[in-house]
């Protein structure tokens, strides 16, 4: 019987290279806009002491409840303790370990950082939803003040606009209030809950107990309407939070932002205090947003450092690739090939090596046959790749020391000298559109 054939694991997938040019072009954009307002770039471990995670976090969040990857260091023993690592559901509670851990407040303030990478939650796989998938994430520590809220979500719309999906998306902005703004708001709504709890869904029932204020964006209807005549949140923030919620709101239109105030968004993590906000697919919604992020003071504390503010976001890079892919935009692909080098003969194949090489270095994307497969067979491969020109060696060509260069879109064939081929190809390209990627050229450019 054949074996079952492997597939990827549920909730993950290839990267495959029509959707690799997509990530690549994100993290340009990203990357660009970084170094323009002065982030410089982190990578945290891919696994962390899952404490930081539920400590940061929140213990009674869906992300650490059910979410959470574990990762045990001890392999093949019967040892059923706890696993005392976890894979990275996010980046913000790492980056802050890292802050602390640095000490990170030595540094001048704010510390700007950012970091691109994939992260793990073991969700129920659905659109838009995966066990693993990649974030950008920006984080501005140390400081606080509305300006900086402003500024943060700026760099998101920028991305967004940068990679033409802006007009897509929607801002949601909220404020949540100080923790004990929170803590009043929670036992008023557990208050209003009383007797009230049979008609609640299972799963808001159980939200009731460990995180009330999930309540606020379920999708049940029951729920919902429910909420009709409960207390708000507002109702229970101080004047500073309104005042600075004014502030920031003041702060985007001056930067020409366009949001939607959303008294209801309150974000899945512990977390949070004060501004929230969302990029929305308004036909998807709270849903599938597309990125999302806030303000977290209490955090660093949480984690062990002293009480220094914090403010970011994170932007799931699958859901912009979509939106992406919804809105026709096609990344330029730099992968295209320029010239398939056919050979027939040993003598042919041995010269062929080094033209290949030759014209690699002089920054022209050149692939090669150098099998045994005849001339013509070559040509349909050629064709098949899409090149501009292929450049003909038979055993006849190496004798005359001349080789045949085929137009393939004319269709149209010439014989040159075969010392001529590479100059002459890089004619026909041009030097401008030459490959010639250095390190040297790129200082401060990084990969991945
Ligand atoms: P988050 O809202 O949990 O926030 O995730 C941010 C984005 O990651 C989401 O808007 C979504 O695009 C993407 N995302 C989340 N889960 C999945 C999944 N299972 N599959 C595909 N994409 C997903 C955070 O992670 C916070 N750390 C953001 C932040 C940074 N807050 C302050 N600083």
């Amino acid at each position: 019987m054949a074996e079952a054939q492997f597939r990827t694991p549920k909730g993950t997938h290839d990267l495959l290279p029509e959707d690799h040019v997509f990530m690549t072009y994100i993290k340009k954009a990203v990357r660009h806009r970084a170094r323009q307002a002065g982030y410089k770039r982190i990578e945290t471990p891919l696994f962390e002491n899952r404490a930081i995670f539920e400590r940061g976090i929140g213990a009674h969040t869906d992300i650490v409840e059910k979410e959470l990857f574990m990762v045990s260091s001890k392999h093949g023993t019967d040892d059923d303790s706890q696993p005392e690592f976890a894979l990275r559901p996010e980046f913000t509670a790492s980056i802050c370990r890292s802050y602390v851990e640095h000490g990170m407040q030595q540094l001048p303030q704010p510390v700007e950082l950012y970091a691109i990478g994939p992260c793990f939650r073991h969700d129920r796989p659905q659109k838009g939803r995966y066990r693993q998938f990649n974030q950008f994430n920006f984080e501005i520590i140390g400081l606080k003040d509305a300006s900086l809220d402003a500024q943060l979500i700026q760099v998101l719309s920028r991305i967004l606009e940068d990679l033409k999906i802006l007009d897509r998306l929607c801002l949601q902005i909220n404020n949540i209030g100080t923790a004990e703004n929170r803590g009043a708001y929670v036992e008023a709504l557990k208050d209003y809950f009383i007797g009230k709890e049979r008609n609640l869904p299972d799963l808001d029932r159980k939200r009731l107990e460990t995180n009330p204020l999930r309540l606020l964006d379920s999708k049940e209807e029951d729920t919902q309407i429910l909420l009709k005549s409960a207390p708000t949140l507002e109702q229970f923030l101080n004047d500073e939070s309104k005042a600075y919620h004014e502030t920031v709101l003041e702060y985007l239109d001056e930067l020409g932002i366009a949001y939607q105030p959303n008294p209801g968004l309150v974000r899945g993590l512990d977390y949070y205090t004060q501004t929230v906000f969302e990029y929305w697919d308004e036909s998807t919604g709270a849903q599938n947003a597309v990125g999302g992020g806030g303000r977290y003071d209490p955090l660093i504390e949480l984690l062990g450092g002293s009480n220094t503010p914090g403010i970011g976001f994170a932007c799931g890079m699958e859901r912009t690739v979509w939106q992406m892919k919804q809105a026709g935009i096609k990344p330029p692909n730099k992968d295209q090939v320029d010239v398939f080098v056919a050979q027939l003969g040993p003598e042919a194949k041995k010269t062929c090596l080094s033209l290949i090489s030759q014209l690699r270095d002089s920054g022209v994307h050149t692939i090669g046959a150098l099998g045994e497969a005849s001339l013509k067979s070559q040509m349909r491969l050629a064709d098949k790749f899409g090149v501009r020109y292929t450049l003909l060696l038979g055993q006849m060509e190496v004798k005359e020391g001349v080789i045949i260069l085929r137009d393939m879109a004319a269709g149209k064939q010439k014989q040159i000298k075969f010392d001529t081929a590479v100059p002459a190809i890089i004619k026909l390209i041009g030097d401008k559109n030459l490959d010639t990627y250095m390190l040297k050229d790129h200082m401060g450019e990084e990969d991945g």
